[in-house]
C-alpha cells in the first residue's frame, strides 16, 4: 500500500476511533523510528526558514492536498480554503501540532496525530533588540533590489510587478503560510469598465466609482488615491485574469450603485481564487519567497534612506537583508488587541474577522523610522460576522438577496447600505445582533452559504413559521416582513428602507437564518502614502526607498471602506508600489 493511502487510512482511524495508532510522542520521532532523520531532512541537516525540503518530503510520501482530501471526514483540513499551504504549518516535526483552522473555527482537534507531543514557545515571541542591533552591525548577509514584506495580495502583486520590471526581489512573510487577509476574503474585487460589466450590461463610470467610494468614506478619502483606484481597477482585473484567475461573476456590494464586484463564477470565494493564482504566479516567476521570516526592523542610513531590513527567520535567526527599496505590504492591525484598544478603545472587546497575521507590523516598523500616519484610528466593523465566532458572513449573501432582520423578525435598514451604517443599526437593535434570512434559491446560488451550513451556522425551517420557531423570532412579525419584502421585489421598489437591488424574492422552501453581529474587519488608517505608493514622513516628504500598499496604508478608504475595494487596493496599489520600488532600485543600482 502506498504511504499516502496508509497515512490517510491512519488519519481516519485516529479521527474516528480517538486512539492514536503510533506510540511515538511526536512526528519527528515517528519518522526516525521508521527510517532516519533523512525521512524529512537533508544530510547534513539544514532547514530553510520556509522548510521547503521538509514539505517536499511530506508531499512526496503522503501526496499533495488534493490526494489527501478525505470525504469521510466532516471537516477536512486538507480541503480547506487556505489552499496549498506548507504541511509544517500544522504538522510540527519536533513539537505538538498546531491546528491553524482553530484560529478561526472551533473544531475538535484532540485526535490530530501527535497532539500530545510537547508544546514549544513560538519562535518569534518578543523581538530581541540586542540581536537586531548585532545583525545591523554585521551588515547585510545578502542584498536584493526590492524587498517585499508580507505575502498577501498586495505583497504578491508588488513582487510580481517588481520582478517583471527587471528587479531582483525577495518576498518575506512572517507566517508559516502566505495569503494574509486576502486569502480569507470572500467578497471580490471592485472594478469599473471591465468586459464583465459590458457582458452583463452594467452601465458604470469612473466618476460613479469615485463618488461611491468617497460617499462611503464620508468624504475623508484621499481623492487622488481613489481616482487612481477607479482608473486602474479594470486593468487590475485583467492582470489577475492574465495570471489565471477566474473573475467572471458580478455582484453588488454595499454602498455601490451598480454591480461592480468581480468574483469567480460558480459562487466560489474570491480570496482563495486570487491567492492561489498569485502564489502559483510567484512560484512560476522564481521569486525568492521566504515563510517564517519576520521583518523586525527597517534599516536606514544617516539620511533616513531605507537600505534594508532585519529579518528574524525561524531557523536562520536574526539577519539583515540589504535592499535598494522596501515595500511594506503587511496588512492591517485588526488582530492586534493592544493596537485596537489604543486606537479604537470602543472596539476592544469586539470579535475580528481577520486572519491572525493582521497584527499591524508595518505600522509599527514605519512609525519607528518617522513615517506619518493617516486616519490611523479608523477601524471598520463588518456588520455580519457570525455571532460569537470569527467567521465572516460575506456581504455577497446580502448582495445576492438575503434580508436582515432583528431578533423579532423585523427589518430595520437597507441591507445594501454601507458597513458603518449597517453595523451601527445592528448595535441599536435589542441584544445587538441580527439575523440574515434567505430561501432555497439563494442557497442554490451562493456557494459560500453551503460552507456556512457545513459549519453548522444555519438555522433551517420548511416554512417561515418553523424558521421563526427555531430562531425565537416572532412568527407574525417574520411572516409580515417576508410578505412585505416579496411585494417590494415584485414592484421593484423597497418603500420601507429604499434597498436598491432586490435580485431574489423569498418564496422557496426551505428557509434559512444565520445569526450575525458586527466584528472588526478592516483598519482604514495606516501609513501615509502618496500616489506613487511612497511612504511619507512627518513633513509629508517621501521616505526614500520605502513604499507601501494595501491595508497597511491609510487614506484611500476614508472613514469607511466599501466592500470589494480592499482587494482592488491590494492589486492596484500593490502593482504601483512594485513598479516604483523596482524603478528606484534599478535607477540606484
Ligand atoms: O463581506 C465581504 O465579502 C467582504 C468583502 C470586503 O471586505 O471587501
Amino acid at each position: 500500500m502506498k504511504l499516502k493511502y496508509l497515512v490517510s487510512a491512519m488519519a481516519v482511524m485516529m479521527l474516528s476511533s480517538g486512539t492514536a495508532v503510533a506510540k511515538s510522542t511526536d512526528l519527528a520521532t515517528f519518522h526516525a523510528d521508521m527510517d532516519s532523520c533523512q525521512s524529512c531532512h537533508t544530510k547534513p541537516i539544514k532547514v530553510s526558514d520556509s522548510e521547503t525540503h521538509e514539505n517536499a518530503q511530506c508531499k512526496s510520501c503522503h501526496g499533495d492536498y488534493a490526494e489527501l482530501a478525505n470525504d469521510k471526514l466532516q471537516f477536512d483540513p486538507h480541503a480547506s480554503h487556505l489552499g496549498d499551504i506548507n504541511c509544517t504549518s500544522c504538522h510540527k516535526g519536533h513539537e505538538a501540532p498546531k491546528f491553524y483552522c482553530n484560529e478561526c473555527h472551533s473544531f475538535d482537534q484532540k485526535d490530530m496525530p501527535f497532539s500530545d507531543a510537547k508544546k514549544k514557545q513560538p519562535w518569534d515571541t518578543g523581538w530581541d533588540q540586542d540581536k537586531i542591533q548585532k545583525a545591523i552591525a554585521a551588515g547585510p548577509r545578502e542584498s536584493t533590489g526590492v524587498l517585499v514584506v508580507g505575502a498577501g495580495s498586495a505583497g504578491f502583486n508588488a513582487s510580481l510587478t517588481a520582478k517583471k520590471a527587471g528587479a531582483d526581489v525577495i518576498l518575506v512573510e512572517k507566517a508559516p503560510f502566505s495569503g494574509g487577509n486576502s486569502m480569507i476574503s470572500a467578497g471580490g474585487i471592485n472594478a469599473v469598465g471591465t468586459k464583465q460589466q459590458k457582458d452583463h450590461g452594467v452601465d458604470d463610470s469612473v466618476e460613479w466609482f469615485i463618488e461611491d467610494a468617497m460617499k462611503g468614506g464620508r468624504q475623508h478619502n484621499d481623492k487622488k488615491l481613489v481616482t487612481i483606484l477607479a482608473e486602474k481597477s479594470a486593468d487590475g482585473v485583467e492582470w489577475l485574469e492574465s495570471l489565471g484567475a477566474n473573475l467572471d461573476d458580478l455582484k453588488r456590494s454595499g454602498g455601490a450603485r451598480v454591480d461592480r464586484t468581480h468574483r469567480p463564477h460558480g459562487g466560489k470565494s474570491s480570496g482563495p481564487e486570487i491567492i492561489d493564482t498569485l502564489r502559483a504566479a510567484t512560484k512560476a516567476q522564481g521569486i525568492d519567497t521566504r515563510l517564517n521570516s519576520r521583518v523586525v526592523k527597517l534599516v536606514v542610513n544617516d539620511d533616513n534612506t531605507v537600505v534594508g531590513a532585519v529579518v528574524h527567520g525561524k531557523h536562520s535567526g536574526y539577519y539583515m537583508i540589504g535592499a535598494k527599496s522596501v515595500v511594506l505590504a503587511t496588512g492591517g492591525y485588526g488582530m492586534n488587541k493592544e493596537m485596537i484598544a489604543y486606537y479604537r478603545p470602543t472596539m476592544k472587546d469586539m470579535t475580528s474577522s481577520n486572519n491572525i497575521t493582521a497584527t499591524g507590523d508595518g505600522v509599527l516598523l514605519a512609525k519607528e523610522i518617522g513615517a506619518s500616519m493617516t486616519d490611523i484610528d479608523w477601524v471598520q466593523a463588518h456588520p455580519t460576522v457570525g455571532k460569537d465566532s470569527r467567521i465572516l458572513i460575506s456581504e455577497t449573501v446580502r448582495g445576492v438577496g438575503a434580508v436582515m432582520v432583528n431578533k423579532d423578525g423585523n427589518r430595520f435598514i437597507s441591507e445594501l447600505t454601507t458597513r458603518d451604517k449597517a453595523s451601527d443599526a445592528i448595535l441599536k437593535q435589542p441584544d445587538q445582533f441580527a439575523w440574515l434570512i434567505f430561501d432555497n434559491q439563494l442557497y442554490a446560488k451562493a456557494k459560500m452559504v453551503r460552507g456556512y451550513d457545513h459549519l453548522n451556522m444555519l438555522y433551517k425551517g420548511d416554512t417561515i413559521e418553523k424558521l421563526a420557531e427555531k430562531t425565537g423570532m416572532k412568527a407574525a412579525d417574520l411572516a409580515k416582513t417576508v410578505s412585505d419584502y416579496n411585494g417590494y421585489v415584485a414592484t421593484g421598489k423597497d418603500t420601507a428602507f429604499g434597498r436598491g437591488d432586490m435580485p431574489l424574492n423569498m418564496t422557496q422552501s426551505p428557509y434559512y437564518a444565520v445569526k450575525v453581529a458586527p466584528g472588526i474587519h478592516h483598519t482604514m488608517g495606516g501609513v501615509a502614502v502618496n500616489t506613487t505608493a511612497s511612504v511619507l514622513d512627518l513633513q509629508s516628504k517621501p521616505i526614500v526607498g520605502l513604499f507601501a500598499a494595501g491595508e497597511v496604508t491609510g487614506g484611500l478608504h476614508g472613514y469607511n471602506r466599501l466592500g470589494g475595494n480592499a482587494i482592488a487596493d491590494t492589486v492596484v496599489f500593490g502593482r504601483i508600489a512594485g513598479e516604483n520600488a523596482a524603478k528606484y532600485a534599478l535607477d540606484n543600482k
